[in-house]
């Protein structure tokens, strides 16, 4: 599993003085807002007898167990024993795992690993997070890690897997196989490719009846992909996040961004995007539950055969498990 990085959780205007709770490899953890607007996140247990704190309620900058009360700050030392009298010590063994967080372009981070390794790893900045208006979905499913991150740059599953989303909106690969310009780079891979214009009437009388519409693609190893999308001055840019959930499952956030549409109604825009984006996912899980099912039963027996137009996704493979490989 993919430690020492930096994840996504939600949007930080999302997270307010209440929990929020999440999966991550395994580890349960709470999430809340201090009234200074300090994040916390902390193990989502209480170590007096092992119930979920997430359980019970926030009072101001400390969660509180909702069994017996005891009090956690944001560290995860217990502050408060409310069966003890004033001034009995609090045993020092009463404290909780608490995770280093970050406000970072307008989403909150968890770093998972080891905690001192998080003030040297940045979490990937992508600074159109902060700067455009933004709609995003989260899903978890079954799948495996590597080949739902694969399946985030795919060129040509667009046509076929969101043939009812996004691919007339995308364009259409016309050259096979086409020149995707691929470059490894340290932390992940880039391309640049032409896809046709095949959008409808009304979205080429909007966004542009060029030929071509040219489609960059990258990957931030370990969890993001961005996928852009130019129509002139409109841009489109889809990231998606992927997340181990536990052994079986991942988490994968959808986050859809735009500059220059329909700047003058905000409200519609997101509307418009939200609408456009929402299938998204939706339609990548089935293909990727069952792909998963399929290489457990194989596992050691695996037959599966390349073209030449899986340069993308075999470079893709080849660049992240030699990237695992130098961080095990
Ligand atoms: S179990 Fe949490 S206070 Fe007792
Ligand atoms: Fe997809």
């Amino acid at each position: 599993m993919l430690k020492n990085k930096w994840y996504l959780i939600c949007p930080s205007e999302e997270l307010k003085n209440d929990i929020l709770t999440r999966k991550i490899m395994g580890e349960d953890i709470i999430f809340f807002r201090k009234p200074d607007g300090e994040i916390t996140a902390l193990e989502d247990r209480c170590c007096h007898r092992n119930v979920n704190l997430s359980l019970g309620y926030i009072d101001k900058d400390r969660v509180v167990c909702g069994y017996h009360g005891w009090e956690y700050d944001k560290s995860g030392s217990c502050v408060k024993i409310p069966s003890q009298l004033p001034g009995d010590k609090i045993p020092p063994t009463a404290k909780i795992k608490s995770y280093p967080v970050k406000d970072f372009n307008k989403w909150v981070w968890i770093f998972i690993g080891d905690s001192e390794k998080s003030s040297h790893i940045n979490p990937t900045n992508i600074p159109e997070m902060n700067e455009w208006p933004f709609t995003y979905k989260a899903y978890t499913f079954k799948a495996d890690l590597e080949a739902t991150a694969e399946s985030l740059i795919d060129p040509y599953h667009i046509a076929f897997v969101h043939r009812n989303s996004i691919k007339s909106f995308m364009g259409q690969i016309k050259e096979s196989p086409a020149d995707f310009n691929l470059k490894i780079l340290d932390d992940g891979v880039e391309g640049f490719y032409r896809r046709a214009n095949v959008g409808t009437k009304a979205e080429k009388v909007y966004f542009g009846n060029e030929e071509n519409i040219g489609t960059r693609i990258r990957f931030y190893y370990p969890n993001i992909s961005r996928l852009e999308i130019r129509f002139k001055e409109r841009i489109l840019l889809i990231l998606e996040h992927v997340m181990q959930v536990d052994d079986e499952h991942v988490e994968m956030k959808q986050i859809t961004l735009w500059k220059n549409i329909f700047p003058k109604f905000p409200a519609f825009a997101k509307f418009f995007m939200a609408r456009k984006s929402a299938k998204i996912v939706e339609e990548d899980i089935d293909f990727l539950s069952s792909n998963l099912e399929i290489l457990k039963k194989r596992k050691d027996d695996l037959h599966e055969v390349s073209v030449k137009g899986d340069e993308v996704s075999l470079s893709f493979r080849k660049f992240w498990r030699k990237k695992l490989q130098e961080t095990e």
